[in-house]
């Protein structure tokens, strides 16, 4: 049977394979998949960002359930020249939290934004917000923010919880360990208390000093 280039699309959205096909194979869809595979529905992000793989997220949750709830942490228009300098990872900045709202709104999630430094806002909004299926930690780059969010998010965690980290570089920021979550992703394997699973799909970043390898890594409790 022959199916003209144009027609593929039509013909794969109409067997269903629409959300699987368009969904890149990057790093991020080692956590889309695990969404899917969980049934999971609530979803907190810390890093927002431009709110890319918080769509991919919540995209996949709405696939297995009709009421889905998003809460999304980043600095938005808090970050400052000093925190980007002391980031060695950094991106660029972030957009206004409005504008990753009006992007998010068209799903029709119950989406939550919180602007500020996750260290004070993911304690405080736990007034407000149920636990979580799905923890993506991908904000501030600093080891020592890394812990604190992820002592912080310790409330928000059921049995079932998975936590995904970035930034699991295994040689580290050219050997400097203090940024990136490799130590205490590699802290929590050794301590015997959690599963903790590094993804295999890894993001090679050519750097001054050579490649840094990116990979995720999922930890939940044992
Ligand atoms: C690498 S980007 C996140 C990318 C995003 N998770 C994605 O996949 O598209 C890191 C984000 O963390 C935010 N960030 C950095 N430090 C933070 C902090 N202390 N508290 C909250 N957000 C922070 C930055 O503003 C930036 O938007």
């Amino acid at each position: 049977m022959y199916f003209p280039h144009t027609s593929w699309k039509r013909l794969t959205r109409s067997l269903g394979f629409k959300r699987r096909t368009e969904e890149r194979a990057d790093r991020y869809s080692q956590i889309t998949d695990r969404i899917r595979s969980l049934r999971a529905a609530r979803i907190m992000e810390i890093g927002t960002h431009e709110g890319s793989t918080a769509l991919r997220m919540i995209k996949a949750a709405q696939e297995k359930n009709a009421t889905v709830l998003f809460a999304g942490f980043d600095l938005f228009e808090d970050m400052t020249a000093e925190l980007y300098e002391r980031d060695p990872s950094a991106r660029h900045r972030a957009p206004s939290l409005e504008k990753v709202r009006r992007k998010l709104a068209p799903t029709g999630a119950d989406i939550r934004l919180f602007r500020g430094s996750s260290c004070e806002t993911v304690p405080a909004a736990r007034r407000e917000l149920p636990m979580m299926d799905i923890v993506f930690i991908d904000g501030s780059h600093l080891l020592a923010d890394i812990e604190a969010d992820w002592r912080n998010i310790q409330p928000y965690l059921h049995e079932r919880s998975v936590v995904f980290f970035d930034d699991y570089w295994r040689d580290g920021w050219n050997g400097d360990f203090s940024v990136g979550c490799t130590s205490l992703v590699d802290r929590l394997a050794a301590s015997g208390t959690h599963r903790v699973e590094v993804l295999p799909i890894t993001k090679k970043l050519p750097r001054p000093w050579g490649t840094l390898s990116i990979q995720i890594a999922a930890v939940s409790r044992r």
